[in-house]
C-alpha cells in the first residue's frame, strides 16, 4: 500500500520505517530540509536501537523515501499519517498548530479519497478539528473529495520502539466508519497475524485512550515515589515493599520502580495536557494534578540529599554524575531528571563531571560549553577528582561497578543513587556511604 507520513520525528520515523519494512511504499514528509537530506542518506537524527538499519535497508529497496514536498506527499499515499509534534502551550495544553497545518495542506491538495490518520498524541476532539479544517479548505477551493479521519495513537517506548511497533500489545483505531476500519485492519495485518490485537472504537475514546494509558503509568510512578519518601522516613525499604506489592497480579511488577521522577517526551506533557483539558471541561482533575506535583518534587529529592550531606555547602565541590538521558537506551534529554539535578548543583556552585553512553551531544546542544560541566569518556573517568558520585540513569554498564575504585577516587566516599541500583549492605562493605531512594537509611 502507499502511505505518506507527515513529520519525521520519533513517531513518524519509526512508523514509516516499520511500515516500509513489511512491503509498503512509504513517503515521509518533513519541513526541515537538513533533516530530510540526512535521512535520504540513511542517517537517523535520533538514537533508537535498530532504526538506522531499517532506514538504510528500506531506502535501498526504494520502499522508503523522504521529501520536503508536501504536495507530493498528499498525492502519494492513500493513508496520510499525521505524526508532527504537539508541543505544550504555555498553559500546558497541546498546541495543535502543526497538526492543523498538515490538515490544511491535505485539504488544499487532495485529489481523490484519502484516509487521514492522526498518530500524534492529540487532545480529545482533535480528529473533529482536523476534519473541519480539511472541509473548510476544500470549500475555499470549491472542491469536493471524500476523506475519513481516523485516530490511531502510538504506544511506543523509546529504546524499544521498533520492537513495540513490530510486536504491539494492541493497536487502537478510532473511527466512526466501518470501511476505514477495514482499511486499517489490512494495513496492520502483518503485525497482528498471530493474534487479533486491533481494538476498534469511536474516535473520541481512541484519543482519550492514549492519555489514559500514559496518565495511568505516570500515576503508578508518582504513587511509588510518594511511598518511597514515606518508607525512608519510616525506616522501611521501598525495594522490599515494591516486591511485596508487585507480586499481587492486580498490581503487577511493571512501572512501580521508584526513582528521580518520570521524564521524557510523553508522560510530563501528556499528564499536563490531560489536566488542562479537564479544566477546559470545567473539571478539576485532582489526582492528575497531584501526580504532576509529586513528580516535580521527586526530581529534586536527590539534590536535597546531597545538600543535606554537604551541610548546605556544595560550592567548589565536584560531583561525578553517571547517566544524563531520561532513561537508558536513548539520548533523549527532554524533561530528564538529570537536568533538574545538574541545574541545582550549578546553582549551588558545584562542578559536574558527567558521563552518559550516548547523550553527550544532546547535553552539549542544550547547555553548550560551561566551566562547571565536563563531559568525560567513561564512568571511571568521571570519578577522577570528584567528592561524590550521583547516578541519574540506570544504564546497564553502571550496575556492577568497581566499588574499590569508587571508594579510592571519591574524597567524601559517598554515592547518591537516584535509581536504586545496588544492595546498600554490599556497597557499605567498601567503606562507602550510600544514599538511594526510599531505603531506610537514605535520609542523610
Ligand atoms: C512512554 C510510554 O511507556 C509509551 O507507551 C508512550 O508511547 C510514550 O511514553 P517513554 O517516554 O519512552 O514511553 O518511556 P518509559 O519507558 O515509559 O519511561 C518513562 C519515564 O518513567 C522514565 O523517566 C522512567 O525513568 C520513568 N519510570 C518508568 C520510573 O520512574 N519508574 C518505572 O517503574 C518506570
Amino acid at each position: 500500500m502507499r502511505l505518506t507520513i507527515f513529520g519525521s520525528g520519533y513517531v513518524g520515523l519509526v512508523t514509516g520505517a516499520c511500515l516500509a519494512e513489511v512491503g509498503n511504499n512509504v513517503l515521509c514528509v518533513d519541513v526541515d530540509e537538513r533533516k530530510v537530506e540526512r535521512l535520504k542518506r540513511g542517517e537517523s537524527p535520533i538514537y533508537e536501537p535498530g532504526l538506522d538499519d531499517l532506514l538504510r535497508k528500506n531506502l535501498a529497496a526504494g520502499r522508503l523515501n523522504f521529501t520536503t514536498d508536501a504536495v507530493e506527499g498528499v498525492k502519494h499515499g492513500l493513508f496520510q499519517f499525521i505524526a508532527v509534534g504537539t508541543p505544550p502551550d504555555e498553559d500546558g495544553s497541546a498546541d495543535l498548530k502543526y497538526v492543523l497545518a498538515v490538515a490544511e495542506t491535505i485539504g488544499k491538495n487532495i485529489g481523490e479519497y484519502r484516509v487521514v490518520v492522526t498518530k500524534s498524541t492529540v487532545p480529545v476532539g482533535t480528529a473533529d478539528k482536523v476534519k473541519a479544517k480539511i472541509n473548510a479548505t476544500l470549500e475555499a477551493r470549491g472542491a469536493q473529495f471524500e476523506f475519513d479521519v481516523v485516530s490511531n495513537p502510538e504506544f511506543l517506548k523509546e529504546g524499544a520502539a521498533i520492537n513495540d511497533f513490530m510486536k504491539p500489545d494492541r493497536i487502537v483505531v478510532g473511527t466512526d466508519n466501518p470501511r476505514t476500519a477495514e482499511l486499517l485492519k489490512a494495513l496492520y495485518d502483518p503485525f497482528t497475524r498471530n493474534r487479533e490485537r486491533m481494538i476498534v472504537m469511536d474516535v473520541r475514546s481512541s484519543e482519550l485512550t492514549k492519555y489514559a494509558a500514559n496518565a495511568m503509568l505516570a500515576t503508578k510512578i508518582s504513587f511509588m515515589n510518594e511511598l518511597a519518601n514515606l518508607a525512608e522516613r519510616m525506616g522501611a525499604d521501598i525495594e522490599k515493599v515494591r516486591q511485596g506489592i508487585g507480586s499481587d497480579p492486580r498490581i503487577g511488577y511493571h512501572f512501580i520502580y521508584p526513582g528521580m521522577g518520570y521524564g521524557g517526551s510523553c508522560f510530563p506533557k501528556d499528564v499536563q495536557a490531560l489536566s488542562r483539558s479537564a479544566s477546559d471541561h470545567k473539571f478539576n482533575a485532582e489526582l492528575l494534578n497531584a501526580v504532576e506535583a509529586v513528580n516535580k518534587r521527586q526530581k529534586t529529592v536527590l539534590f536535597e540529599k546531597m545538600r543535606t550531606f554537604f551541610n548546605d555547602d556544595l560550592a567548589g565541590k565536584t560531583v561525578a554524575l553517571w547517566g544524563l538521558a531520561f532513561k537508558p537506551n536513548t539520548d533523549d534529554m527532554r524533561e530528564a531528571p538529570s537536568r533538574t539535578l545538574l541545574e541545582a548543583l550549578w546553582a549551588a556552585g558545584a562542578r559536574v563531571r558527567a558521563y552518559d553512553p550516548v547523550a553527550h551531544e544532546e547535553v552539549h546542544r542544550i547547555y553548550g560549553e560551561r566551566a562547571d560541566l565536563q563531559l568525560v569518556k567513561s564512568a571511571n573517568e568521571a570519578l577522577q577528582g570528584a567528592d561524590a558520585l550521583a547516578i541519574a540513569t540506570e544504564w546497564q554498564e553502571f550496575r556492577s561497578p568497581d566499588f574499590d575504585l569508587i571508594a579510592s577516587q571519591l574524597s567524601r566516599k559517598v554515592i547518591f543513587d537516584g535509581r536504586n541500583l545496588y544492595d546498600p549492605a554490599f556497597v557499605k562493605r567498601f567503606g562507602l556511604k550510600y544514599y538511594a531512594i526510599g531505603r531506610g537509611d537514605s535520609v542523610c
